[in-house]
């Protein structure tokens, strides 16, 4: 698109209405006549009784035994779906063993080095299967946790499930991951088995994850077993714990009854960035979770027999959970993966597999859209995209341009885009549009039926127009239940700044007609690339490095990842500053955390402004990052920093 086609097109603050007949098709439009409800708005009323809303939504899948009680609240401590017995397996694989759905294909992988594989919900069935009789053989029981270490291959949903299947929780960490993040991530579990790959593809490299996983549990003594995945053929050292994947299930039957679970019994812990250190393992049970993910992409995406689903997350994070695994598989769908970097061989790579499998639903980041945004348009004329019907977009505020661009050039100027705002903790879409609801740029539009978010300014008070905390009143079906093994930690983050109420952590804005703007992060954790990274843990990263004394990180806007990483560091006394000692660290951040996590830039310099309590004030070194006024300095121990600063940034 042109430059000056794309200006015109924000100038016009338009609304993008969907058209009659994407109305009328839409799932959420036969919902609402079976349920006599005649517009959006009504549904919006009627689930503000939450009961009855997520009632008649979990009707939806099969239950071993329904509730008795939709919900007990003991605020911040809720339970969904009482005394009924579920697992979230039963509606992922075995009620499609009845139906014609047997023989879809659940899957469609592919590698970057362009290997296929199309597994049936048939195959699937009997993959996980087999591998949940050889976690039963290697003494995993309910309740016990599994560390999954392993890249976008079919292995990682069919271990998922197979967990799930036994009753015991998975905690599956992204392959992007460090050693010691994983090994870190393991031990808060206290997990007995892992499970690794020997490696997997990036950019026309093999990443050799096994090396990772050994040094990690060199450090996580508990583990008895790992199990490594032969997949990119890479020489590997297998040791006396190691067992690889292919033998271990080779004479395992294709039968495995899936255990009977209570729907609050806990499915995955999956940890995600905080303010502190120390990421937080958010839980997620059987029950609430099924109803909540399941019905918000068959009613959001619109998912029907003949689509081809593609989210292009991975696995490792939360949307993989939701939208690659459990929601995708209970809707009976066929979803792409893929396992490879977005523009390798070359940047149409996307588009060719959106032509490739016909893909008809495509939900991404708006980290990727700036990058094909900034690939230029003629990668896009190379193909047939014309199968794409809905779009959507994940991780961070979308810009008006990149929006545009999406609606425009992947879109057709015919697909609405699904702005979906969540997070690792609410476990589904919680902002999010319809296909029905008319569309702003920028903006996730409202809240979906069934969720009560607010936005509070620093009194509880809520308020419209102004930026101020989001909020969300009422509790859902696949919220948080804990962070795993810190029940404190759980109640302070999320519920005490106003009691009872979810607190996200992030800053919204709503407009006159109750659309919510995201405006950020309101605490300190970054969002590069769509991924949280805890300002926290890059700077104690930097700190265990021998070279340095202190540090602190802030984030600095990127046109294309959103935020960039950029780290301010004082030096040990005696060690000299170099250009070299600056790649050196960012390095050591990578070895560290993961390379995601890695700063863009690191600055030198020979003071911080601090409290005087000696709490480093981000707050006034992201000012002055961003070339903003620095506030209110007053409570600054060493107003002499903030000059010290001038001369860094
Ligand atoms: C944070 C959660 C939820 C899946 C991926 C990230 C930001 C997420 C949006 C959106 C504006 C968004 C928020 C949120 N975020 N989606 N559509 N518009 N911001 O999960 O890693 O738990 O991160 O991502 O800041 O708090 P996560």
């Amino acid at each position: 698109m042109e430059k000056k086609d794309l200006d015109v097109l924000l100038k016009e603050k338009r609304v993008f209405k969907p058209s009659k007949g994407i109305v009328e098709d839409s799932n959420i439009k036969k919902w609402m006549d079976e349920h006599n409800i005649k517009s959006y708005n009504e549904l919006l009323e009627k689930a503000e009784d939450h009961r009855w809303f997520w009632e008649e939504m979990a009707k939806e899948l099969e239950w071993y035994k329904p509730w008795d009680d939709v919900l007990e609240w003991n605020p911040p401590d809720a339970k969904w779906f009482i005394g009924a017995k579920c697992n979230i397996v039963h509606n992922a694989l075995d009620r499609h063993m009845k139906t014609g759905v047997r023989e879809k294909i659940a899957y469609i992988w592919e590698s970057e080095d362009g290997r296929l594989r199309r597994l049936t919900y048939e195959d699937l069935y009997k993959e996980v299967n087999r591998f949940a009789n050889a976690l039963k053989r290697l003494g995993v029981k309910k309740g016990d946790r599994v560390s999954i270490y392993l890249p976008m291959i079919p292995e990682l949903p069919i271990a998922m499930l197979a967990c799930a299947r036994i009753g015991a929780i998975h905690s599956v960490v992204f392959s992007g991951f460090s050693a010691k993040a994983f090994a870190q991530r393991v031990n808060d579990a206290g997990a007995k088995i892992a499970i690794t790959v020997d490696g997997f593809y990036r950019r026309g490299g093999v990443v050799p994850l096994k090396e990772s996983a050994d040094e990690a549990i060199q450090n996580a003594p508990a583990v008895e077993r790992l199990i490594v995945v032969k997949h990119a053929g890479n020489e590997v050292a297998m040791k006396d714990r190691d067992m690889w994947w292919h033998e271990l299930v080779k004479n395992e039957s294709t039968e495995c009854e899936t255990e009977v679970m209570d729907s609050e019994d806990p499915l995955f812990i999956l940890y995600t960035s905080g303010t502190t250190g120390k990421p937080k393992g958010v839980v997620h049970v059987h029950g609430g979770y099924s109803v909540g993910v399941y019905t918000t992409l068959k009613y959001v995406f619109d998912l029907r027999g003949g689509d081809v689903w593609w989210c292009t997350a991975d696995v490792g994070w939360v949307t993989g959970h939701s939208y690659i695994v459990y929601a995708p598989l209970m809707a009976g769908a066929t979803s792409v993966m893929y396992e490879g970097a977005p523009d390798y061989p070359a940047q149409d790579r996307m588009w060719e597999i959106v032509e490739r499998y016909k893909v008809t639903i495509f939900y991404t980041a708006p980290t990727l859209i700036r990058m094909f945004m900034k690939f230029g348009d003629e990668w896009l004329k190379k193909h047939d995209i014309s199968s794409l019907r809905l779009l959507g977009s994940v991780g961070e505020p979308i810009n008006p341009e990149a929006w545009v661009w999406y609606h425009q050039m992947i879109g057709g100027g015919r697909c609405p885009i699904m702005d979906t705002w969540w997070q690792t903790e609410t476990g589904n879409f919680m902002i999010s549009p319809y296909p029905v609801t008319p569309l702003k740029p920028g903006s996730a539009t409202k809240p979906l039926p069934g969720i009560e978010a607010d936005i509070y300014n620093e009194d509880g008070k809520s308020i419209t127009n102004k930026g101020g905390y989001l909020v969300i009143k009422k509790p859902w079906p696949s919220m948080i239940r804990t962070v795993y093994g810190d029940p404190d930690r759980y109640h302070k983050q999320y519920w005490s700044m106003f009691p009872g109420v979810y607190l996200t952590g992030d800053m919204a804005r709503r407009d006159e007609e109750g659309y919510f703007w995201i405006q950020g992060r309101s605490d300190d954790v970054l969002k590069v690339a769509g991924h949280r990274i805890g300002s926290a843990e890059v700077e104690s990263a930097l700190v265990s490095h021998p070279a340095v004394a202190e540090a602190a990180v802030v984030g600095k806007p990127d046109p294309i990842k959103g935020e960039a990483i950029e780290a301010l560091v004082i030096l040990k006394r005696g060690v000299n500053s170099s250009p070299e000692l600056k790649e050196e660290l960012r390095i050591h951040v990578g070895k560290e955390l993961g390379a995601i996590a890695k700063p863009s830039t690191v600055k030198f310099v020979n003071d911080l402004p601090k409290t005087r309590s000696g709490k480093i004030m981000r707050r006034v070194i992201k000012a002055k990052v961003l070339g903003e006024d620095v506030g209110d300095i007053s409570t600054l121990a060493n107003p002499e920093a903030v000059e010290e600063l001038d001369r860094a940034v």
